[in-house]
């Protein structure tokens, strides 16, 4: 990289607009969306759709509820071409879907497009020249009136080969390709030659598309030229005004949802933001942005994975794991503490209120993900992750200073494998620290425990008042020196009871037992087990041939 960058780049301009409006308003419905996932998104990939890829992108398409989709370019390519003969002719296109294909202003291409396209029912035909100075001077060598020229000869060959097939209703949209980069009054000026040689009227509007075709200013500078364009352009109110970002500074979404605020109606983009070099606009965040704003995206995406897969089969393009909405860790907290917030959030939720949940922008649920993923454990994670998958495998959450105690387990277990540790593998954990915590003491039936060999009757404890009570008897009863320090039951998802035992044995430290059962009580003898055995004390103050003996 240059030390100075400014020996070799320029600032983008900005945009004199006084008293601009878009900051201060809000988007308060859907646009118009439009894919161009089957033609913008197609020409990007390393490998093109082919027939059937393209069929089942489209029926996706459908599904997801776009009314209009931009199948192809059929005057450039032949798959493209065979595939809408292929639409059409096996009446594939729904009454409500418009099929919408690109065009340059060339008459053999025009015709050929309109041969694709002969007998649908309706159908946007979309021109496209490029007006920008840079492509004016380097690639075309054109002057302006000569761009201009040849936008509105387009425009007057595509108005004369609609009007000669009056069964089909056309809608005509007009692009001034690398529009953000060319000067405003020169974009307007083309844009009304335009629409004065089609004569769009209020009925029967035509679309008037500014692209991004690269993007290379700040997103608010977009919105300038769009609310410039949304007050100056002529026949306004004839038009529908749509825009295409594309993606290079990173910042497509946040210009097409300013442009939305500055007037725009439409927009045009790919699922998951396919589309050349950085992509075209992700209409699948824009959709999910308005929905978490409470605002019906006319989109379905309630089976996000559904669609990331056909997405990824067909343009053979994984799609990342922090993508929004959809990626697979988007949902996932590894942190502790964003863990235990949201521990709490889903501990605290009223089904059927308003979603308030830390750390999760949208209830996953709404896209078809399962909770499953929210809280994945690895050695960043603390004790409101184990806990979390805890209540999901176990059927239950341990008291706090349990949670504590346990963590350390987790933790040890993270770090020497250094990877993440499953639902399975936390609750395989938790029985092995606690359930099967084997060692001198064991229950031998419901009123019987073995202490290093000698039986012990804790019948008398079962029949006690409380379980707190039980466990002071059982612990006494075993006479190993063990006192109860910490008691707590909960009841399990299924029912049963979890009973926390934190037991002293001798001098040693605190040490806690679990135990689950159907029986209350016998819930409790076993916690008290648990606890004494994990306690090193009894290990290794009393002498087992001793133990036997008595
Ligand atoms: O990015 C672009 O300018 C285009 C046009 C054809 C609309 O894709
Ligand atoms: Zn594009």
């Amino acid at each position: 990289m240059m030390p100075n960058p400014a020996e070799k780049y320029r600032p983008f301009p900005q945009v004199r607009l006084n008293g601009r409006r878009w900051p201060n308003r809000t988007i308060e419905k859907a646009p118009i969306w439009m894919s161009t996932d089957l033609r913008d998104g197609n020409q990007s990939l390393i490998e093109p759709m082919g027939i059937e890829a393209k069929l089942e992108f489209f029926e996706m398409l459908v599904g997801i509820g776009f009314k209009e989709i931009e199948v192809g370019f059929p005057s450039a390519s032949q798959t493209d071409f065979d595939f809408v003969r292929k639409l059409i002719d096996e009446k594939r296109i729904p009454d409500d879907v418009t099929i919408e294909v690109l065009v340059q202003s060339r008459r053999d291409l025009i015709e050929r497009t309109f041969e694709a396209v002969e007998g649908a029912s309706k159908v946007i035909v979309h021109l496209y020249n490029a007006i920008a100075p840079s492509f004016r001077k380097i690639v075309f060598n054109q002057s302006k009136d000569e761009v201009k020229a040849l936008a509105v000869e387009g425009t007057r060959m595509i108005k004369e080969c609609a009007m000669s097939r009056p069964d089909t209703h056309w809608t005509y949209q007009y692009s001034p390709e690398t529009f953000s980069m060319t000067e405003l009054s020169f974009a307007r000026e083309v844009c009304d030659a335009v629409a004065q040689m089609w004569r769009p009227t209020q009925d029967h509007k035509m679309i008037v598309n500014l692209p991004a075709t690269v993007e290379a200013a700040m997103p608010n500078v977009f919105a300038d030229q769009i609310e410039w364009m949304d007050r100056n352009m002529g026949y306004r109110d004839s038009i529908v005004l749509s825009v295409h970002p594309h993606n290079d500074r990173g910042t497509a979404v946040a210009a097409a949802e300013m442009a939305l605020l500055a007037g725009a109606d439409r927009i045009e983009g790919c699922l998951f933001g396919n589309g050349e070099r950085t992509g075209n606009v992700d209409l699948v965040t824009l959709a999910m942005n308005l929905y978490t704003q409470g605002i019906d995206p006319g989109l379905d995406f309630s089976d996000i994975d559904a669609v990331r897969r056909v997405v990824e089969r067909c343009n053979q393009i994984p799609v990342h794991p922090r993508h929004p909405y959809a990626g697979d860790l988007v949902f996932t907290a590894f942190s502790g503490s964003h863990q235990d917030a949201i521990r709490k959030g889903f501990a605290q939720r009223v089904p059927g209120t308003v979603w308030e949940m830390p750390y999760l922008p949208i209830d996953p649920a709404d896209l078809g993900r399962s909770y499953d993923a929210v809280i994945r454990v690895n050695s960043q994670s603390g004790k409101g992750g184990a806990t979390f998958l805890l209540e999901r495998g176990l059927g239950f959450a341990p008291p706090r200073r349990v949670q504590i105690e346990f963590s350390h387990a987790v933790q040890k277990l993270a770090d020497s494998s250094g990877e993440e540790i499953s639902g399975e593998a936390v609750c395989a954990l938790f029985k092995r620290e606690y359930f099967d915590a084997g060692g001198a003491v064991s229950r031998v039936d419901a009123s019987t425990v073995s202490v290093f060999g000698r039986r012990v009757s804790v019948v008398s404890a079962l029949s006690a008042a409380s379980g707190e009570e039980c466990a002071n008897a059982v612990a006494s009863a075993l006479e190993v020196g063990a006192s109860v320090v910490s008691f707590e039951t909960v009841l399990t998802s299924k029912g049963e009871t979890a009973a926390f035992v934190g037991c002293r044995v001798g001098d040693q430290p605190m040490r806690f037992g679990v135990a689950v059962h159907a029986n209350p009580a016998v819930a409790v003898v076993d916690a008290v087990v648990s606890a004494v055995n994990r306690s090193k004390g009894i290990v290794e103050s009393v002498p087992q041939d001793e133990a036997v003996e008595a």
